[in-house]
């Protein structure tokens, strides 16, 4: 019966798969029954307990802890600020000899483990000697393991492990923490640790490469690697399905090549009918959104659409597919082909047919393939594509998918153990000293490096704690891939399919090698001026003596093609004054380089602390804001697409030799929202301390993350302190958090730079300081838009400008005139677009306050 009503039209598939689809069906069906049969666990180690920012209880750990050795509880001393809950990861259980974890369980039940770790420091303990395996009915999950490299090769502050743990006899599950014997002092520890009763949703696994050979891997035990919303949002354990609490992230960071296909969503009126699957599966998101090939059918024709992970080798992997069709509502519509690591999975002759799988539109099914990967150069990887199929002749040549989960099956030793990530060379040079942040000073505080190294020291810092949001690759982590920029193109394409000649053809000078070499005296590490997220950047002199600056991808690391396209494609197109002009590129002897104006002053945050550097006025600090403000407003409405900086701060602010300031570092640029959406959806990147709140909870970028980081800049101004000084007390840590409460109660003036005590004018720091707290409201939405940014801090000039000269205490030492500033932006070339528009409309402003407050005239 249920192969009719199933299968109406699957007249192109196999037997076997018929068979084992019902198989999949049965058992799915039965474990509808058996989901929520008991409540998940979740333990909060070394500590009391207590509800987490999602408001879930975590129990104490005592009563479950049966072990005779010592252990020791601890308070971590220093929240990392991605840490969005306190309970579980500021308080960790510290063993250092091998203890149990006794946990109640049901047996014949499937369960999903989930170990929260937090590296951090821990009063008396080295975090780098923590070497420790985990076990858990007699089953090897870690070996060997560092939490501590592990994040610090994912660039991240906390990591989470999740395992699927078959079903057993035992009313019990040990878990045991053993310190590695290797090193000394190790010592083993954990935050938390979740225990979830799943329905068993593994069965029958087409084995790729292996035709007609099925793998029952429902009595195995599995490690999560990937969970992944493919075409859609990220979804935090609160809106998962089945009550598995379980993330799922976004499929972006994992395409391969420049052919990314579209995200496509569910009509609202399409119903998602779980009938032939347990609810558990994946929730409602998965199947509402996914990601197709694109419009153009013929152009489908002529590429894969690809996904690529990195895993562990030497290990088998189920990669599961979840589909559901939800736009065609016939079979052999859309039919496509299914490749893993270049082999068959589902195609030509048997090619997939979601519609024909399912029998309907809405219905959301998955597909499991089996896939080894062994050790050699290269293949520690799976590949996922999908190709339109032409042998069925479907009337459209698309693919969909909804999601990705990849697990990592045991081996025959029941080990599921890979060894350590490597932190990728670049991470290892750029900073030989390990995260600050991690390393206590004194008893209780910390020192984060500070900017006193310029954009080299501080970039270091802030890449160390690039956000990590959540972990992005739960396991294995291939250490030649591993990538500076961690969140974004972590698998850059290796080859050089790329042309970016193509794409800047006529817009950019283009250098050759020996050029580059000649005018950064060989790449002299002494010409060294700072470190980026595309490699080392070097001053150099070309012909003629103009001064570069002079980014050099680091040619170890064979990463970064995609940001080298990006930037020179985006950068070429963009002429502004407030923005750090391209002057060329360098794609030549297997070097890529960017090569830029010298910005003869450096970084704004140079001239704000941690400096020897003579304080600027403030009027000066204006004029800088003032001008990044514009670059940015340029950005945001200027050129023909909206352009999201993604990581505006000081560093980033650079100074010419006039003091113009312009905005510099576009390799995490994107291109904004399209007409329709008002946002795109993406990783969250960015620097920490100048990170939007909301960016940060819903991993949705719009301009209005900008404003907020640009909020934090000028408070920065104002304050002349970093945006993180975690040994301050816990309330100043952030300088956006204390900046608000100050200026909450009205105390802001006891916090802003000694220096400027006195020399602003009341008006103006009012001014100044309402705009600044309005970037930083909570919702994007109430933020204002740059080019009131922009207008309100012209107005703040305005005012300190009429102060200053009734006050008669006019201050000279103004580097760039705003007459000449006025004047060359008017002479601006006619690509400038609506920017120009703009500055007409604040000279007309201009004029209305020279009326005001200069009624003789300028
Ligand atoms: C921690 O141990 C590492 C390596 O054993 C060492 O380099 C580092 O200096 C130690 N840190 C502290 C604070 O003792
Ligand atoms: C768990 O450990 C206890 C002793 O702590 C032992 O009695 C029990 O047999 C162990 N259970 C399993 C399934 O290994
Ligand atoms: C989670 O679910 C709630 C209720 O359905 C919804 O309002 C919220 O937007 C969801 N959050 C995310 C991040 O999808
Ligand atoms: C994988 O197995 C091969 C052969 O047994 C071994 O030489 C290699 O070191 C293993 N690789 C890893 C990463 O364990
Ligand atoms: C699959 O093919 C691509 C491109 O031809 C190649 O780079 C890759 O190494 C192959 N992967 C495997 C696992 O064979
Ligand atoms: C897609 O990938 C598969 C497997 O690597 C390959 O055989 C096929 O030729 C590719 N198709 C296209 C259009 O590139
Ligand atoms: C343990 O891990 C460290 C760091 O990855 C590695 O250097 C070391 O060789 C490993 N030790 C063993 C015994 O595998
Ligand atoms: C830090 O340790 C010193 C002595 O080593 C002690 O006097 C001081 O009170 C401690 N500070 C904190 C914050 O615990
Ligand atoms: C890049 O392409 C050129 C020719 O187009 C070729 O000579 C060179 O070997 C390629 N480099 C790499 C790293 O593939
Ligand atoms: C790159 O683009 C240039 C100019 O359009 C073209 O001449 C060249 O053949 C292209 N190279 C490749 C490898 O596509
Ligand atoms: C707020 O002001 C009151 C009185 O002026 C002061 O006692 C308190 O410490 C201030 N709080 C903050 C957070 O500045």
């Amino acid at each position: 019966m249920f192969l009719r009503v199933l299968f109406p039209f699957s007249n192109t598939l196999k037997n076997r798969q018929r068979l084992l689809l019902s198989v999949v069906w049965f058992s799915l069906s039965f474990h509808v029954f058996v989901l929520v049969s008991s409540k998940p666990l979740a333990v909060a180690c070394g500590s009391s307990g207590g509800k987490d920012e999602d408001g879930r209880n975590w129990e104490p750990d005592q009563k479950f802890l049966k072990t005779s050795g010592s252990t020791t509880q601890l308070q971590a001393d220093y929240q990392d600020p991605s840490l969005l809950t306190i309970i579980p990861y500021m308080n960790a259980r510290i063993f250092t000899s091998p203890a149990t974890y006794r946990f109640p369980i049901k047996s014949k039940e499937q369960y999903l483990v989930r170990f929260h770790f937090y590296p951090s420091a821990y009063p008396n303990f080295n975090i780098s000697n923590s070497f420790f395996s985990v076990t858990a009915g007699g089953l090897t999950l870690m070996n060997n393991f560092s939490a501590e490299i592990t994040c610090k090769a994912l660039t991240q502050a906390y990591l989470v492990r999740e395992y699927s743990l078959a079903p057993s006899d035992s009313e019990f599950l040990n878990v045991t923490f053993t310190p590695s014997t290797k090193y000394t002092n190790s010592f083993a520890f954990v935050n938390g640790i979740e225990l979830i009763s799943m329905p068993n949703l593994f069965g029958e696994t087409t084995v790729v490469g292996y035709d007609s050979s099925d793998l029952d891997v429902s009595s195995e035990n599995f490690q999560t690697m990937f969970r992944l919303n493919v075409g859609g949002q990220f979804i935090p354990p609160s809106n998962d399905s089945g009550g598995l609490l379980r993330s799922w992230y976004n499929d972006d960071p994992y395409i391969f090549g420049s052919a990314n296909g579209i995200h496509t969503e569910a009509n609202k009126h399409v119903r998602i009918n779980y009938e032939q699957l347990s609810r558990s599966s994946a929730p409602e998101d998965v199947y509402r959104t996914a990601r197709e090939m694109g419009l153009d059918c013929d152009l489908n024709l002529k590429f894969n659409l690809t996904w690529l992970f990195q895993v562990d080798a030497n290990f088998t992997y189920i990669v599961r597919l979840h589909f559901c069709e939800f736009k065609y509502d016939m079979a052999n519509q859309r039919v496509f082909n299914i490749y893993i690591n270049n082999q068959s999975a589902q195609s030509d002759p048997t090619p997939a047919d979601i519609f024909a799988w399912t029998g309907g539109m809405g219905i959301p099914t998955y597909r499991d393939y089996a896939i080894s990967v062994n050790d050699g150069t290269g293949d520690e990887m799976i590949r996922i594509q999908m190709s339109p199929s032409t042998e069925s002749k479907p009337q459209y040549y698309d693919s969909l998918l909804n999601g990705i989960e990849i697990f990592k099956l045991n081996d025959e030793n029941k080990n599921l153990a890979g060894s350590n990530p490597q932190p990728s060379s670049m991470l290892l040079e750029a900073g030989n000293e390990p995260p600050k942040s991690f390393e206590p000073k004194s008893n209780h505080s910390f020192v984060i490096a500070g900017a006193a190294g310029g954009v080299a020291a501080a970039f270091v810092v802030v890449a160390l704690a690039f956000l990590a949001y959540r972990e992005r690759k739960r396991g294995g982590f291939d250490s030649h891939t591993s990538s500076w920029l961690p969140l974004g193109n972590s698998h850059a394409t290796k080859s050089n399919s790329s042309n970016a000649s193509a794409l800047v053809q006529g817009l950019s000078r283009r250098f050759s090698i020996s050029e580059i070499r000649q005018a950064t005296r060989n790449f002299d590490d002494s010409n060294v001026i700072g470190v980026g997220g595309f490699g080392k950047v070097y001053k150099g002199v070309i012909e003629g003596g103009t001064k570069v600056a002079v980014k050099r991808s680091n040619p170890s690391s064979e990463q970064g093609i995609n940001e080298f396209e990006t930037e020179v494609g985006m950068l070429s197109k963009l002429r502004h004054k407030h923005l750090v002009s391209l002057i060329g590129f360098c794609e030549d002897g297997g070097e890529m380089c960017l090569v830029y104006d010298y910005m003869a002053l450096g970084t704004f945050r140079e001239h704000l602390y941690n400096n020897k550097k003579p304080h600027l006025s403030w009027k000066q600090r204006l004029e800088i804001c003032i001008g990044a403000a514009r670059g940015l407003h340029y950005l945001h409405t200027g050129a023909k697409y909206t352009i999201i900086h993604r990581d505006v701060k000081t560093t980033n602010i650079l100074l010419d030799e006039k003091w113009v300031a312009k905005v510099s570092d576009f390799g995490l640029s994107k291109t904004g929202p399209g007409m329709s959406q008002g946002h795109i959806s993406t990783m969250v990147k960015g620097s920490f301390g100048y990170l939007d709140p909301e960016y940060f909870r819903r991993q949705q970028l719009t301009e209005k993350s900008d404003v907020y980081s640009f909020g934090v800049v000028l408070f920065e101004a104002l304050c002349a302190r970093p945006v993180l000084n975690p040994s301050l007390p816990k309330e100043q840590v952030s300088l956006a958090d204390w900046a608000l409460l100050c200026h909450k109660n009205g105390t802001l003036e006891d916090i802003s730079d000694p220096h400027l005590k006195g020399k602003i004018d009341q008006a103006c720091l009012q001014k100044f300081t309402d705009t600044a707290v309005k970037c930083l409201s909570d919702q994007g939405i109430e933020r204002p838009n740059m080019g009131d940014v922009l207008w309100n801090l012209e107005f703040a000039l305005q005012l300190q400008e009429s102060s200053d000269t009734a006050g008669g205490s006019i201050e000279r030492d103004t580097p760039a005139s705003r007459d000449s500033d006025e004047r060359s932006q008017r002479q601006g070339n006619s690509s400038q677009g609506s920017d120009i528009e703009l500055n007409e409309e604040l000279n007309n402003q201009d004029d209305i306050f020279s009326q005001l407050f200069h009624p003789q005239g300028r």
